[in-house]
């Protein structure tokens, strides 16, 4: 069993589940409360079930999935589950999800009470190589993405690589979009190995590695003041697609989707007005291209994806701050960038698509 130690808490990649049976039987919490959704309630309870069996005083709480449900009314609904079944401050939440359920779940724990413990097992490889990790907690609201939240770290994390079975090809490659950040932002060598293995091959190893290059991150910088922001490359751009696409579209994107979207529009700006090549934006931009499918749209949304950046964390001032790649393998953060160069850049996305 292999293990990455964060600051307070291990990663654990736990293949039969026994560390997370141990920790469990260990423990002396006075109640335990597993939160799902409607997917990981049929595919990836039963696993853990088992394990459950052994323990008494378990509740079920089980929310609708989706990020727009990610929300302070299904918040306050756990928080009133939490309440019905009797929780006091030494009961265990145990998110059992993708990571809606992991920001919504570690949220709604790290303020009942003011706090009760809880534990990520992410079940997307999404939440296993980034949400799970690193302590975010947090909802949306008014369709921008985390805005109210919290930092506050699990107990620890339990990824089992056999929940990614149940997932379909979208949503392993919406996690993909994550792990080949940690490449471009970190390591150039993991971001050549991701381009020599299709998103279907992944293995435990590389869910490993992508862990690993963002625990050393968040560990030396829990509450992002500074060097944690890099982890945002491609999310200023993206989080406005995807709140855009979550508010317009029929089928809105997945979050990895849209971050390939703000991939490439950041990889641009990084050459325009940073220090990125044009080799390697030429180099970034294509692979990106082959993987992800293509969003389309007009000059006319441009307003509003600005609206949205303008909300964005990591700004300030009202200047909007970006994480830019310095070169493959490393990133700058609090870049901060005009409004015509961040136009410049979705018309750039736009070019790269027609
Ligand atoms: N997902 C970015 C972070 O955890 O900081």
């Amino acid at each position: 069993m292999k293990k990455i130690k964060s600051n307070t808490y291990s990663v654990y990649f736990d293949a039969n589940l026994n560390v997370l049976d141990e920790f469990l039987k260990n423990s002396n919490y006075s109640k335990f409360f597993v939160l799902t959704d409607k997917n990981t309630g049929e595919h990836c309870l039963p696993l853990l079930k088992d394990i459950l069996k052994s323990l008494v005083n378990y509740d079920l709480i089980e929310i609708d999935p989706g990020e727009e449900n990610k929300t302070i009314d299904f918040c306050i609904g756990i928080w009133k589950m939490l309440i019905d079944f009797g929780a006091d401050r030494k009961s265990l939440m145990i998110n059992l999800g993708g990571g809606v359920i992991t920001d919504i779940g570690g949220f709604a724990a790290s303020t009942f009470k003011r706090g009760i413990d809880f534990i990520q097992i992410p079940t997307t490889l999404l939440s296993q190589v980034d949400a799970s990790v690193g302590g975010k907690t947090g909802i949306d609201m008014d369709g921008v993405k985390n805005i109210i939240g919290t930092f506050t770290q699990p107990k620890a994390v339990f990824i089992n690589g056999s929940f990614l079975s149940s997932l379909d090809q979208r949503q392993i490659i919406s996690g993909f979009a994550e792990m080949i950040k940690h490449g471009l932002i970190y390591d150039n060598g993991y971001y050549n190995t991701l381009k020599g293995i299709h998103p279907k091959d992944i293995q435990e190893d590389l869910i490993y590695q992508s862990v690993e290059i963002k625990n050393k991150v968040v560990t030396k910088d829990p509450t992002e003041q500074g060097l944690r922001k890099i982890l945002n490359f491609g999310h200023t751009i993206g989080h406005a697609i995807e709140s855009y696409s979550l508010a317009n579209d029929s089928f809105p994107l997945l979050h990895g989707e849209a971050i390939a979207v703000g991939m490439i529009c950041e990889a641009y700006l990084s050459h325009r007005v940073g220090d990125l090549s044009v080799d390697e934006l030429n180099e970034i931009v294509p692979y990106i291209q082959r993987i992800f499918p293509t969003y389309r749209f007009g000059e006319g949304i441009y307003d509003d994806l600005f609206a949205y950046m303008l909300n964005d964390k990591k700004n300030v001032d009202g200047r909007i701050g970006f994480a830019l790649l310095k070169q493959i393998g490393g990133c700058a953060f609090d870049s901060y960038v005009e409004k015509e160069h961040i136009f410049e850049s979705l018309d750039y996305y736009r070019s790269c698509v027609e």
